[in-house]
């Protein structure tokens, strides 16, 4: 089966290197290896055995995870290389060709395509900037009157920042619990803020996610699924013929990291408020953008009013300023910038002067 070409993912990995102001970053500012271990003195790494390890994931590290949810057990929870292979693994687990699925646009590509890759029918709903990029409710209830497989929600999301409001939540698993449909929630972003888990509100709510944003530990490639054993059951036959386990050495880093996650929280919030400060000064000063800014999560969507196209004026600023976006056509959204709330302030402050120079300039 052939896949589309993951446009952010081949974004970044074109022109990420260029950047001298990455302000595109959805990850908080990596964490060194020796910041990470330095949290924990007392257990040496050099006496680990580098064996496969428990298979499904080691068990210390499974209730550190659950700690970040209200219910389950750690069988709900298996582990995964990231929060991509963990979307993945239930989007083939549990999908099948003619299924239909919904989305919402703006978005992360890998919803819509992953599900289309095999067969399925994806609805998209739109994400709607005037209202906050909130979905339209009546828009779910016409489309729900087919019957539908899987939602697909990323709360919050990449590249908007929404998090939907209670109502929709509720309304969506009202109208899911009628049909008995899977909701899976990519909530990569989620655990700045108070948000609910889907995996804690509805029976047939899956949640991924990781340690790349907001713990800052990208490089770890260490995530998980937690959902209703049943469905934990089968990702864990076709794990075994993927991925066998993520391995000791990254339990044990993973672990580390959530035993400690106050202190990695608490600087990634500063981080991320330092950041929407800057932006929120730079937006006053200049009427011609305009952002949602999120309530939780790690990015937001800057608007911008300017003729020119987003990913030209990507293009250029790179490789005039050193200024680094991906483009909203990424996202299916034009003349928006995706923004994150990741780098330190000066990048940001400068960053957003050279795109506001290199738009007067046009
Ligand atoms: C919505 C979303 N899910 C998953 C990922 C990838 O996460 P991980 O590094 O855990 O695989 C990203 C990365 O940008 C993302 O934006």
């Amino acid at each position: 089966m052939r896949l589309p070409d993951f446009k952010v993912e081949q974004w970044m990995n074109v022109y990420e290197n260029d950047a001298v102001y990455n302000l595109t970053d959805t990850c908080v500012s990596p964490l060194t290896f020796g910041e990470l271990t330095a949290m924990d003195s007392e257990q040496s790494l050099s006496d680990l055995k580098l064996d496969y390890g428990t298979i499904t994931g080691d068990v210390h590290l499974k209730k550190e995870i659950l700690s970040l949810y209200q219910s389950g057990t750690i069988d709900n929870i298996t582990l995964m290389q990231g929060c991509l292979q963990a979307n993945e693994s239930v989007i083939y687990t549990l999908l099948s060709p003619g299924d239909k699925v919904i989305v919402f646009e703006p978005g992360y590509q890998q919803f819509a395509d992953l599900p289309r890759s095999i067969g399925c029918d994806v609805i998209s709903l739109k994400l709607y900037e005037e209202n906050g990029w909130q979905p339209d409710v009546n828009e779910l209830e016409e489309a729900m009157k087919q019957k539908i497989r899987m939602i697909i929600v990323n709360q919050p999301a990449n590249p908007t920042g929404v998090l939907f409001e209670k109502a929709y939540c509720e309304k969506m698993i009202e109208l899911a619990t009628k049909q008995g449909t899977y909701i899976l929630s990519d909530e990569v972003y989620r655990g700045l803020a108070d948000e609910a888990s889907i995996s804690d509100l509805y029976e047939k709510g899956i949640s991924t996610s990781s340690l790349s944003k907001i713990f800052s530990l990208a490089g770890l490639r260490l995530g998980w699924i937690k959902g209703p054993q049943e469905v934990i059951d089968q990702i864990n036959v076709r794990r075994d013929y993927s991925i066998i386990s993520t391995g000791p050495l990254a339990d044990r880093l993973a672990c580390i990291a959530l035993k400690n996650k106050e202190a990695i929280l608490s600087r990634s919030r500063a981080i991320i408020s330092a950041n929407q400060k800057v932006i929120a000064a730079f937006l006053d000063a200049h009427p011609r953008f305009h952002l949602v800014m999120p309530k939780a999560g790690t990015v937001g969507f800057l608007g911008y009013d300017a003729e020119i196209d987003d990913t030209m004026l990507a293009e250029q600023l790179l490789k005039k300023e050193g200024v680094f976006f991906v483009p909203g056509s990424c996202f299916g959204s034009e003349k928006h910038l995706r923004l994150g709330f990741t780098c330190d302030c000066e990048t940001m402050r400068t960053g957003l002067e050279k795109l506001n120079e290199f738009l007067e300039n046009l």
